[in-house]
């Protein structure tokens, strides 16, 4: 049991690749908090926790909003007593051209992707610094590091400004043994993609040389390694899971 007994929040944890990450945590012996702003969503995948035999409690949480996320990391304290580790996952994405992103698209983007990352970042830090131990996990994109190939500019330069916020996290929490890494997932098939896609991954294919559309558990393997013990010496990472669809 790799995360046994460790306390995890996970944002966006209602469904794709969020649901994957507490599903695989709790099957490795976490207790789960599981933040969505789809409150039935969440329920749905702590009652399922909580069947396995885990501790797992569902909260409606919006990740852009400072009261939400607030009194939501009070509450997993107030249950749990402790968090010892935060998936930043929850994410939007929208498909449209520079030229047709209307202001307030480009605000809710950052606000969700990037302003949701360091609030709920700020929120739990206090509690880790004190305890001197913690890991933070945070969800960029490939679409951070080449550009969106499908999705809008402003998703892009959101995921790219949260891996980069994920190093200056890394830096300022090194000295309390809090670790924070990133993970830049390529094309995996959710809610997500599907809507991008329609169901047609032919032209995805033919650019990912291991020949197949990532699923949510190639990514949730990444995150329970990066909340288990065995990432003790890797902080400010960030983590491709992509196929080899691009290397560096
Ligand atoms: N699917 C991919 O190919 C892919 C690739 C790269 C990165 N990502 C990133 O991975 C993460 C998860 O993506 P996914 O494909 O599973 O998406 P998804 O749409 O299937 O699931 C996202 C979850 O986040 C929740 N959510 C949305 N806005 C929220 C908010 N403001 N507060 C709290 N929860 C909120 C949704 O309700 C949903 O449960 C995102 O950050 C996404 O950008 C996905």
């Amino acid at each position: 049991m790799r995360c046994q007994d460790m306390v995890c929040v996970v944002t966006g944890g209602g469904e794709g690749i969020g649901r994957a990450i507490c599903r695989a945590l709790a099957l490795e012996g976490g207790h789960v908090a599981v933040w969505d702003v789809d409150r039935v969503a969440a329920e749905a995948v702590a009652e399922e926790l909580r069947k396995s035999g885990r501790r797992a409690e569902a909260l409606e949480v919006d990740v852009s909003r400072w009261d939400e996320v607030k009194a939501a990391t009070r509450q997993v304290l107030a249950w749990f007593g402790r968090i010892d580790v935060l998936v930043n996952n929850a994410g939007i994405c929208q498909v449209v051209s520079i030229e047709q992103t209307e202001e307030e698209d480009w605000d809710r983007v950052m606000a969700v992707n990037l302003k949701g990352v360091f609030l709920c970042s700020k929120a739990v830090m206090p509690s880790m610094k004190e305890r001197r131990s913690g890991k933070i996990i945070n969800m960029g994109s490939i679409a951070g590091k080449i550009g969106g190939i499908l999705t809008g500019a402003h998703y892009s330069a959101s995921k790219a400004a949260v891996m980069c916020f994920t190093k200056s996290l890394a830096r300022e929490l090194a000295p309390y043994n809090v670790q924070v890494n990133a993970i830049a997932p390529g094309v995996i098939e959710t809610n997500m993609t599907r809507m991008i896609t329609k169901g047609d991954w032919g032209p995805y294919l033919s650019m990912i040389p291991l020949g197949r559309i990532g699923s949510v558990e190639d990514v949730a393997t990444v995150a329970v390694f990066l909340a288990s013990r065995e990432s003790d010496y890797i902080t400010g990472e960030i983590i491709d899971v992509n196929g080899g669809q691009w290397m560096d």
